[in-house]
């Protein structure tokens, strides 16, 4: 099972619009011809429009951080996902910094993730355990617990990528070895196999935390590894332009 290896670039609350802009501008004499990756950029909310505008034509996918379940309606300050489609392609949904900053449940990471593909969207979704779990051996639970819940009543993968990035490597410098993350996304995918059988072989799992030029390839050489959620590495043009050739490189359709 061959699976195309995707990296995209999580931006944060990095980047105001003519900083967007031009960050996407760095990369479009390269991204679109870096082929056999998806190559997903998640700028924020207020910048995809205008980015929008640099890519279109290119094979290059944008994504938003975040979107809230319910269709429209009093809900000062959240946008829906049912706003998105046209404008994004993926949606970013569970990751550990709106699960630790704005309290959301695997429950609320659910709505999110059925709503999106409801709405059409594609999906990355965010597992990962803490220092505390991890030191206590319970990341493997941790991370399943989190999986079990935030897949419930999904019946179709086809749209779903997952991203395993454990907290403590989110941002740190100190990222996971490529041993433990591919044993976690392993078992990742034993439990997507154990859900909904052979969809799992094609499910795309992604490793996110601290991932850089320098220590991204033995990562993409796992097998069980099918790409990178990157963060800080994703606000410079070179170093993100990089990952996307590693990925490539890694994983030859
Ligand atoms: P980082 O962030 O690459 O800066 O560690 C990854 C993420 O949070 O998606």
């Amino acid at each position: 099972m061959t699976r195309t290896p995707v990296v995209a670039g999580n931006w944060k609350m990095n980047t105001t619009v003519p900083e967007a802009v031009a960050l996407v501008d760095a990369m479009l004499n390269e991204l679109p011809f870096i082929g056999g990756v998806e190559k997903v950029l998640c700028p924020p909310l207020i910048s995809l429009d205008a980015v929008r505008n640099r890519v279109t034509g290119t094979d290059i996918l944008l994504g938003a951080q975040n979107a809230y379940w319910e269709p429209k309606g009093a809900f000062t300050g959240e946008v829906s996902v049912a706003m998105l489609p046209g404008l994004v392609d993926y949606v970013i949904v569970g990751h550990s910094e709106r699960r630790q900053y704005f309290h959301e449940t695997d429950e609320e990471v659910n709505r999110k993730l059925r709503a999106a593909l409801g709405a059409g969207l594609r999906v990355i979704m965010c597992v990962g355990e803490s220092l505390a779990e991890n030191e206590m051996g319970h990341a493997e639970s941790f991370v399943e617990a989190q999986i079990r819940a935030g897949l419930a009543e999904i019946a179709s993968f086809d749209r779903v990528v997952v991203a395993y990035e454990p907290i403590w490597a989110i941002g740190t410098g100190r990222a996971a070895t490529p041993d433990v993350a591919g044993r976690i996304i392993g078992h990742i995918r034993s439990v997507v196999r154990a859900l909904v059988g052979e969809q799992a072989d094609a499910l795309r799992i992604l490793y996110g935390g601290s991932i850089a030029p320098d220590n991204f390839p033995p990562f993409m050489a796992h097998p069980e590894i099918d790409g990178g959620l990157v963060g800080g590495a994703s606000l410079r043009a070179d170093s993100f332009l990089a990952l996307a050739r590693q990925a490539a490189e890694a994983k030859p359709g």
